[in-house]
C-alpha cells in the first residue's frame, strides 16, 4: 500500500539521522515482526555494515527479548550475554527498543555500538521517544 511504502521511507530518514548525528550508533536499523508470521523479525532499513542476521525468530536474540517483554532492553556487554545473536565482531553494546501500535509489539528500533556500555538514559529516552512518533504514525496510517 501507499502508506506502507512511505512508513519504510520514514524508517530510511530515522536511521539516517540517528546515525550521522548519534557517532557511538555503529549500526542502526529496524526489524519488524513479519505480518504474515508473528513469530519472526524481518530485518528493514539500516545504516551500517550488512548483517547475516535478516529473519530472526522471536525466542531468539536481545531482539527477540525485547519483543518478549515489550520493554527497551540495554546489554552493556554483548559477548557476556548468553542471548545475544553477533552481526558484527566490532559490537560491544547494543540497545533494543520495541514499537507499539495499539499496544501490541510490531517491531523494534535496534542499535549496536562498538563501544562497551555506549548506551545511557538519554539513549533511551530518545529512542523511546522515536519509537512512540512511529507507533502513533502507524496507529494513524492504518486503516
Ligand atoms: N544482536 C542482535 C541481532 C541483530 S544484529 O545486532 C543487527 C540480537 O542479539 O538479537
Amino acid at each position: 500500500t501507499a502508506s506502507a511504502v512511505s512508513f519504510q521511507a520514514l524508517q530510511q530518514s530515522v536511521v539516517e539521522e540517528l546515525s550521522s548525528k548519534l557517532p557511538h550508533y555503529s549500526w542502526t536499523g529496524f526489524y519488524m515482526l513479519d505480518p504474515n508470521d508473528s513469530g519472526t523479525l524481518v530485518l528493514g532499513p539500516f545504516v551500517g555494515d550488512p548483517t547475516p542476521h535478516v529473519r530472526i525468530p522471536v525466542t531468539q536474540g536481545i531482539c527477540g527479548a525485547a519483543v518478549a517483554t515489550g520493554e527497551t532492553v540495554i546489554v552493556d556487554d554483548v559477548n557476556a550475554d548468553p542471548r545475544y545473536l553477533s552481526c558484527s565482531i566490532k559490537t560491544k553494546s547494543e540497545i533494543v527498543v520495541p514499537i507499539h501500535v495499539h499496544g501490541k509489539v510490531i517491531g523494534e528500533i535496534d542499535i549496536d555500538s562498538h563501544d562497551p556500555a555506549a548506551f545511557t538514559g538519554e539513549d533511551q529516552v530518545l529512542l523511546e521517544e522515536t519509537a512512540r512518533l512511529l507507533g502513533d504514525y502507524l496507529e494513524q496510517h492504518s486503516d
